[in-house]
């Protein structure tokens, strides 16, 4: 175990990421010097120059030192080299040059000359600039100094991972449906229409546990209302759907619509629990209905009443939610758009130049997700007034921790599937995040899968992107290629966006193809399932960069584009367009594995070394570590279908070796019971 201490700079705010309170260190942060630098401010629209006071903390960075961690994040698994800004974003296109997204996980490993860990417990924007500004510094810049530092120090990183996971408590642990095969898009418009998609997969022999549905379901897309038009009977829909080994996951949106003889928005503006505004007037922002108020989830009373909404869905059949648009995402505030609106109009000109148009296009971008407009709503936390931007990274976390907590007062002996889009460390307690919007891209692919461990390190671990690409028209190779390494994240799911090339996978003509993948997620569930299990319990990853587990090799230190899985599995996923197969370097001996289905392995013992390996689109390429062993069974249609018994092993130099296998019903919460663990052994 490493070692932990906690130091405080002014005042500390209870952000609720850690479950153990630490005694509060007194002297110095060790690594972290805290030191004042005058700096010259240039700007491009002012003449002038002037000094500027810096306030930071600085770690002298070597030659050979790594980062790792940040969570939901752009750019490498090593995160050394770019300027990273800790302030949960509303940004659908994931490119390098961004330096947010929608999380904000402040927590990172440096691994060099010394290695440490560093947890900033901190719920405001955060600069954490890893060599970006000068090449052999860290530097930390919040925008108070009121914040919580951790110093992990001593053992392995993977010992530094745990000892901080242990910190901020178990992981969340979704219903095992929730880990078979999901299909959503933005623009299911009706029951009829979710019948088709479904009929879609089981004509196809192409297994599915559920179906998500987005903002379409709603009435006028209210919060926790349901069109009765498009979905008569929506309980008995949910029971058809069951029938049929389906799951319906609704989306619930941040912002409630104002209208009046709306329940929600009217319960809430009559208990105060919305956002106000310096005059204590109810925030109005603006999301899909048009004009919204903001639950003030950071509120316990609010928190508690927001929670209790989901259970009108909950006694309508739904066993799991996803959590949208609550970074909070705001298109405008009504303050913003009057202002917006009167500047155009009194722009005159009709021979807009340069500088006219790149002012106009200014004002038109800044109507959304506006910093001014975080500034400009208050949270009352126990008593206390606090501005949105001093807590702006709880919010999703404040919004899915209401959920989590009504699941456990109204359905404390079920698990219900939650995740989120947006959230802060300690929200992994409550449920997990998807990476977002991302792009039909070849670079998104990989970007997916480098985010694993970091998301992993910061104790999320139920999680996954949307497989295909959110927005752009996906093509069916970019499809079948991130199919493959979506087998082993935990949250399978296919999502599109409105407007964009449908990827349901019957649509494409390789069906067999697409039947077999994902038929392979089937068959490895008995390994999958109880990898997660075990890294849930034991406050371990489940995804882990070579580096992590090969410390001592310098080529596996470099590699950024193949994964451990669990204890057993290495994977090297294809990432490029017309690629016939790959290079994959292996750290050790290990066992190819290839799949075409779960009846049809091929296996082949490699030595350590450098690989070319060819891997078609039809097939599932993998690797077992030497002493290891993979527990599987038949591809089935749905997970409560997966056979219990009966499990089949693959291995790699086992023989007299055991496999720990977790297994249990995959609802209940009885996660220690003895019975759930079982030895599997090679003879
Ligand atoms: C944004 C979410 O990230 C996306 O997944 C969803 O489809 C849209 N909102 C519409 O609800």
């Amino acid at each position: 175990m490493s070692k932990i201490r906690r130091y405080s700079i002014g005042t500390f705010m209870d952000t609720g990421a850690v479950i153990s309170k630490l005694p509060k260190e007194t002297g110095e942060i060790p690594y972290l010097k805290r030191i004042q630098r005058m700096e010259l401010k240039k700007s491009d629209k002012e003449p002038q120059e002037e000094m500027v006071q810096r306030d930071e903390m600085v770690y002298h960075l070597s030659f050979q030192d790594r980062i790792y961690g940040l969570g939901e994040n752009v750019r490498g698994i090593n995160k050394r080299g770019w300027l990273y800004e800790s302030n949960c974003t509303d940004d659908p296109n994931h490119t390098e040059s961004k330096h947010s997204l929608y999380g904000a996980h402040n927590f990172f490993v440096v691994d060099g000359r010394e290695t440490f860990g560093v947890f900033l417990d901190y719920p405001g924007k955060l600069i954490l600039d890893m060599g970006y500004g000068q090449m052999d510094e860290i530097r930390i810049v919040p925008q108070d100094w009121n914040l919580d530092v951790y110093i992990l120090e001593g053992g392995s990183i993977l010992e530094i991972v745990k000892s901080f996971r242990k910190l901020i408590g178990r992981s969340y642990i979704p219903p095992k449906w929730a880990f078979g095969y999901g299909q959503s898009r933005w623009g299911y418009q009706s029951a009829a229409e979710i019948r088709e998609v479904v009929k879609g997969y089981r004509e196809n022999g192409i297994p599915l546990d559920a179906v998500y549905l987005d903002i379409d379901y709603m009435e006028g897309f209210k919060d926790f209302t349901i069109d009765k038009e498009r979905f008569p009977d929506f309980p008995k829909f949910a029971e058809e759907m069951r029938k049929e080994h389906i799951h319906l996951v609704p989306i619930i949106d941040a912002g409630v619509k104002i209208e009046e003889g709306y329940e929600v928005y009217e319960e809430g503006k009559k208990n105060g629990y919305f956002c106000k505004d310096q005059e204590g007037k109810e925030f109005v922002g603006a999301v899909w209905p048009g004009k919204v108020h903001f639950p003030d989830v950071l509120n316990k009373e609010a928190r508690k009443w927001f929670g209790q909404k989901y259970q009108g869905l909950l006694e309508q059949g739904i066993e799991g939610f996803w959590n949208d648009m609550n970074e909070p995402a705001i298109f405008y505030s009504e303050k913003n758009l009057e202002q917006v609106l009167k500047k155009i109009k009194s722009m005159k000109s009709r021979n807009m130049d340069m500088w006219e148009v790149f002012a106009f296009r200014d004002i038109v971008n800044g109507l959304a997700n506006n910093p001014k407009d975080y500034s400009s709503f208050y949270h009352e936390i126990e008593g206390k007034k606090i501005c949105h931007d001093k807590v702006h990274n709880l919010y999703g976390f404040g919004m899915t921790r209401a959920a989590g907590e009504a699941f456990e007062e109204l359905e404390p002996e079920k698990r219900i599937l939650l995740f989120s889009r947006a959230s802060y460390i300690g929200m992994h307690r409550y449920g997990g995040v998807w990476m977002g919007d991302n792009q039909s891209w070849w670079s998104h692919l990989l970007l997916n899968l480098k985010m694993l461990p970091s998301l992993n390190m910061c104790g999320f671990l139920y999680t996954g992107a949307d497989l295909g690409g959110f927005g752009s028209d996906v093509t069916e190779d970019l499809l079948l290629r991130w199919l493959a390494l979506g087998i082993f994240t935990p949250l399978m799911r296919n999502h599109s966006a409105l407007g964009t090339r449908e990827q349901e996978c019957y649509r494409f003509t390789q069906t067999e193809v697409f039947r077999n993948l994902i038929g392979i997620r089937y068959g490895l569930m008995p390994y999958l399932y109880s990898e997660y299990m075990k890294a849930a319990l034991k406050d371990e990853m489940l995804f882990m960069p070579l580096a992590f587990v090969y410390p001592e090799d310098a080529h596996a230190r470099e590699v950024e584009d193949q994964l451990l899985v669990g204890e057993s599995i290495m994977i090297a996923p294809v990432y490029t367009q017309n690629a016939g197969g790959r290079y994959v370097y292996l750290p050790e001996p290990m066992k190819l594995v290839r799949l075409k289905d779960m009846e049809h392995i091929e296996t082949e013992v490699l030595e350590q070394g450098h690989y070319y390996i060819e891997i078609s689109l039809e097939e599932v390429v993998f690797f077992i570590r030497p002493g290891k062993i993979v527990p599987y069974t038949k591809a089935e249609q749905y997970v409560k279908e997966i056979p219990a018994e009966e499990l089949r092993l693959m291995h790699f130099e086992a023989e007299g070796l055991e496999y720990e296998l977790y297994q249990d019903d995959g609802f209940e919460k009885d996660y220690e019971n003895p019975e759930h663990f079982k030895r599997l052994g090679v003879k």
